[in-house]
């Protein structure tokens, strides 16, 4: 476990280990986002992401997790490989076509075959994929229930927004959103368009590396909304520049706390 002598605590928190868990700069930074990925086949725009999943759903600790679009399932075998390994109480729910879209391409039925070899045998007791549309799949969810939802279906603006709407009475009050690709705005990516009306209204945070991911704190009762983004940012200075060297290449961040709407 790296450990880093550093005194000089402005620059780079001193990092140490305290009852099983790394600590930086008096934050816990817990054990799961040094973890190795299970799957991590594919390259994709996500996989610099998977260390930030695997801590959030260990701060997190939700009951449920939905993604919207996962493909090769880079970044939902991430969200389940958290929950397997903390034994959670939590129930994932992956939704896709799995026939792809303008952004992603169109692609056959061997990457659902691929995905359910890895997927059925870790991680079918807690949860399902459903090949569907997200529409079509909103019957299955009840309102007010999922704690982290992660929308990363198609990119256009109208696309995203019609998902957060749609899904957005499904959060639960401790929710949060992910949205990724928040950087991106070529070929008609809407993400960010979407993403800057969304932070006007929601506490938020935003890791502009890895196409960018945003962190949306949806629900009223989101623990300490500032704790847990002054801790994303924290987290991810430390785990990026200090543990994973070369993620350092065009690390930005932004952190917005915002009013919550009432
Ligand atoms: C960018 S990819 C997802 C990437 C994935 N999260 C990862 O970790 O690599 C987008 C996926 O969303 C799916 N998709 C787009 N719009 C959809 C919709 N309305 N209903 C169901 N699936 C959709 C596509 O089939 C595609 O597989």
């Amino acid at each position: 476990m790296p450990v880093m002598q550093d005194n000089q605590e402005t620059t780079a928190p001193r990092i140490k280990m305290r009852e099983n868990t790394l600590v930086a700069g008096g934050l816990p930074l817990g054990r799961m986002a040094l973890m190795a990925p299970e799957f991590n086949t594919y390259k994709s725009a996500w996989n610099e992401h998977i260390p930030f999943a695997f801590w959030l759903v260990e701060q997190l600790r939700p009951v449920s997790i939905v993604e919207l679009g996962v493909h090769t399932g880079l970044s939902y075998s991430a969200f389940c490989q958290a929950v397997k390994v903390l034994h959670l109480e939590c129930k994932c729910l992956g939704i896709d076509t799995f026939e792809g879209d303008p952004h992603a391409g169109v692609y056959g039925p061997e990457i659902l075959r691929e995905l359910r070899s890895h997927h059925d045998p870790l991680y079918s007791g807690f949860s399902t994929l459903i090949q569907d549309t997200f529409d079509n799949a909103l019957e299955h969810v009840a309102n007010g229930s999922i704690d982290l939802l992660h929308i990363d279906g198609t990119h256009f603006y109208e696309s995203a927004k019609n998902d957060f709407e749609k899904w957005l009475p499904k959060v639960s009050t401790r929710g949060v959103v992910l949205f990724h690709d928040t950087q991106e705005t070529g070929h008609g990516f809407g993400v960010h368009r979407l993403w800057s009306e969304l932070i006007q209204r929601y506490p938020s945070f935003e890791f502009h590396h890895g196409h960018g991911l945003g962190v949306l704190g949806v629900g009223k009762d989101v623990a300490t909304p500032v704790g847990l983004y002054s801790a994303c940012q924290r987290q991810t200075d430390l785990l990026c520049v200090n543990f994973f060297p070369d993620w350092d290449q065009g690390l930005r961040w932004s952190f917005r706390p915002r009013k919550r709407p009432n």
